[in-house]
């Protein structure tokens, strides 16, 4: 049950998110990779200027040159402009974005030549996932590196896990592969969004043993949350947009389900 804010946590929530500020240790706050990494936002609202060839190319090499477990680099990349997409999907990219790539966990490829992981799904899944997510944020961060904004999808248009099944229709990929999520990509229509309430340190780093979640702190991210939602959606929630999820969990956790364990019907 997501709770209900009095006006006076939420007015102190959103000055929150609008203070908030990535902490760079003052030594290296002009490191050029950092800033890249640390100002990301997911952008959300991009212009019609074209990504050129070259740019694309090159986050596309930054997918291609992630580490992976063993080197096995199960993913897959399906690369769109504008016009695939709208002959593939019948609509525009999400946020009329510029360019989109969607990121696949590819356990098919490598068992051409190797089974590395016979008779366990959920650790050839998790690796590829793992895997493919890495490659995800390398084209990412490359992208942001050279001045076009993205932001990852996995639910909205239809464009990642919680859509696997059709998207492995839509794109005939064969069995042992799973659509994890869109990135789309396009300049920036506007300033950055602000940055989003994350978990102080304390919450998210232990040493030695896990330390248990401090629950006054959960309760104020979770008020952050529900406050900077509203306040950039005034026509929804962050309860309804959870709705809009739990109405699609249980189909895409059948197919999930189905895509994972594939082998085991065959045998
Ligand atoms: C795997 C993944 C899936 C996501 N799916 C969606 C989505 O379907 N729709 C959306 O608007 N944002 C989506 N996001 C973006 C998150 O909402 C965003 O990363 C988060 O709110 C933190 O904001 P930031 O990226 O600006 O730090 C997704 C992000 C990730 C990593």
């Amino acid at each position: 049950m997501i709770p209900r804010l009095s006006l006076s946590t939420a007015l102190r929530s959103l000055i929150r998110i609008v203070r908030g500020r990535p902490r760079v240790p003052p030594s290296l706050a002009d490191n050029a990779l950092l800033q890249v990494i640390l100002n990301r936002r997911s952008v959300r609202s991009f212009t019609a200027q074209a990504i050129p060839e070259d740019v694309f190319a090159a986050i596309l090499e930054a997918g291609r040159l992630a580490p992976s477990t063993v080197n096995l680099q199960s993913w897959a990349f399906a690369a769109f402009d504008a016009d695939l997409w709208r002959q593939t999907f019948g609509q525009s990219i999400p946020f009329r974005g510029n360019r989109a790539v969607i990121v696949v966990a590819d356990t098919y490829r490598d068992r051409q030549v190797l089974d590395a992981f016979p008779h366990s799904p959920l650790v050839e899944y998790t690796i590829a996932v793992t895997n493919a997510s890495l490659a995800a944020m390398n084209m990412n961060i490359a992208a942001e590196a050279l001045g076009v904004s993205s932001v990852m999808l996995s639910e909205t248009g239809r464009s990642g896990l919680l859509d696997a099944k059709y998207l492995q229709e839509r794109l005939g990929l064969p069995e042992g592969t799973v659509p994890l999520m869109t990135i789309v990509f396009g300049y920036a229509r506007g300033p950055y969004p602000p940055m989003p309430p994350k978990l102080p340190p304390e919450q998210i780093i232990f040493q030695g043993r896990y330390t248990p979640p401090d629950r006054a702190t959960m309760d104020d991210w979770l008020a952050q949350m529900i406050a900077g939602y509203k306040a950039s959606h005034i026509r929804s929630s962050f309860e309804s947009q959870l709705d809009i999820y739990r109405t699609k969990i249980g189909q895409a956790e059948a197919d999930l389900r189905e895509m994972v364990f594939y082998r085991d019907r065959q045998e």
